[in-house]
């Protein structure tokens, strides 16, 4: 039986290991076999820091849980007691107030619940609504410098580190119009302090038993905290709207966007981005028997763009970059997939988190679930994972993420280099929807899950010109 710090240690380590591990239990104990959360919907129960959490993976759960505010019938969710659910089943600050609060403040819409919440995006989206396109341009000119000048030829590149990287330069031009040539002091102190303040936020987790290091990590992060809060307002304060976009609009004052800008450059954003350029740069230029890049290059533009959004959807699809969003259940429910079977229940105060690596490879909504198909978004009718979430808290950044991702690739394309690497260990094969899984060990192995996934070891690259 495991502690409940165990649990919360177990988690941290690899959440696949450990939900699949749960399930196994729990297939011993009913009928039925698990093997893996991936390719089989279910919800397990554990003690993860300190609450009863409920680990869904089932798409059509994730889904409901998702838009349970925007759906008009809720397929997979019921009340025990009557026929009638609240208005306001599940809520999110509640869940994420002890992860978050210390680290990025409370006046941040990413805690916020119900009409303020709904008041503050509706906000926040008038204000970012022409971002992606304001941006582009100067996403294009920094990916083309940097692809240009750092994948050489004859160079042998660590990809996720290159691309990180690449990662920072692309978020401080885009939010805070930082050139990390032009203003290397002020980029460089932002850089270092992010990740410091991620290293403090993660501390929570019991990653190390050592009491001391828990503190040091924790109040060092604090400290990081400070010193950004106090270059980020006074950065944003004198900034002239003319070179950012992101000032250009006033729905929301330059107070809110100081605050906010604290999570739009944080370390957690940057390696969620490391993590989906990686992911889709070994799909297009390393998938052993498919060579896309060479594919796409042959394709007229238009054919081109819509091959690449594709080989994007079905890369966040297998490989989100967070596994995962967590919710507080605020009245007793039962959870159930499809007619068999009493459902699962969920009691008030309960969590509920969304394991979207299992959610996505649910056999029963996508065919052939656990494998790379480049060409399986050329049609509307597919479901979307859940990379960016879905619903009413569906990312913010999601539009310009994507746009920087494509504008990326596009430009890796257009650089004329082949990417040679070493074949892909079993985990990391799994996880890019390359090798069907055969258990969970392979990706605890390695992968990395949190708090952003990416493989262990580093992904070693020769760049060579194209024939
Ligand atoms: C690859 C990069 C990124 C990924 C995978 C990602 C993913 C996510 C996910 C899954 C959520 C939902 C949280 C939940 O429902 O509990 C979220 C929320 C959010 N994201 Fe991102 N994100 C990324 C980058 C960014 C960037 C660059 C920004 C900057 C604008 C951003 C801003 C936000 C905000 C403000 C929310 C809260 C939205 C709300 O509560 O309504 N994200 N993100």
């Amino acid at each position: 039986m495991f502690t409940t710090l165990n649990q919360s240690l177990a988690f941290h380590q690899s959440p696949e290991a450990f939900i699949s591990s749960r399930l196994q239990e729990l297939s011993a104990k009913k009928s039925g076999s698990f093997l893996s959360t991936i390719g089989e919907a279910s919800i397990t129960e554990a003690s993860i820091l300190n609450r009863q959490v409920h680990i869904v993976s089932s798409y059509r759960i994730c889904r409901d849980i998702l838009k349970a505010d925007d759906l008009q019938t809720l397929e997979s969710i019921t009340s025990p007691s009557s026929n009638v659910l609240g208005s306001n089943i599940f809520s999110i600050g509640p869940a994420y107030r002890q992860l978050m609060k210390d680290w990025f403040g409370e006046q941040n819409i990413l805690l916020e619940d119900a009409q303020v919440h709904t008041q503050h995006k509706e906000a926040w989206k008038r204000q970012t609504a022409s971002l992606p396109a304001d941006l582009e341009p100067q996403i294009r000119r920094i990916a083309r410098e940097f692809i240009t000048s750092t994948f050489l030829p004859g160079k042998k590149i660590d990809l996720y580190e290159t691309l990180k990287t690449l990662a920072w330069r692309l978020l401080l031009s885009a939010f805070l119009a930082l050139d990390a040539d032009e203003n290397n002091d002020i980029f460089e102190k932002v850089e270092q302090a992010q990740e410091e303040l991620l290293r403090g936020q993660f501390s929570l987790f019991p990653v190390s038993i050592n009491a001391l290091f828990f503190q040091s990590a924790r109040s060092r992060g604090l400290r990081a905290r400070q010193l950004l809060q106090q270059i980020l307002s006074k950065h944003i304060q004198m900034q002239n709207p003319a070179r950012c976009p992101l000032l250009r609009r006033t729905e929301v004052d330059r107070d809110d966007i100081a605050n906010h800008c604290l999570l739009f450059t944080s370390s957690i954003a940057n390696k969620a981005l490391s993590s989906l350029l990686t992911a889709t740069m070994m799909n297009i230029f390393l998938m052993p028997n498919q060579n896309l890049a060479a594919l796409l290059a042959t394709q007229p533009e238009e054919t081109r763009a819509v091959t690449l959004r594709s080989i994007l959807l079905e890369t966040e699809r297998l490989s989100p970059p967070v596994v995962g969003v967590m919710r507080r259940v605020e009245e007793d429910i039962v959870l159930k997939d499809g007619t068999a079977g009493k459902g699962h229940m969920v009691s008030n105060g309960h969590d509920v988190w969304l394991y979207f690596v299992g959610a996505a490879r649910d056999e029963s909504v996508f065919k052939d679930a656990q494998k790379f198909h480049f060409d399986r978004f050329m049609s509307d009718a597919t479901p979307h994972g859940f990379a960016f979430a879905a619903g009413r808290k569906t990312c913010l950044g999601n539009d310009t993420v994507r746009m920087m991702v494509f504008v990326v690739a596009e430009e890796m394309l257009k650089a004329n280099i082949e990417l040679r690497g070493e074949p892909q260990s079993e985990g990391v094969q799994v996880w890019l929807g390359w090798k069907a899984t055969t258990g969970p060990q392979a990706i605890a192995k390695d992968l990395k899950q949190l708090p952003c996934q990416r493989p262990r070891l580093p992904v070693w690259v020769e760049v060579s010109e194209t024939r």
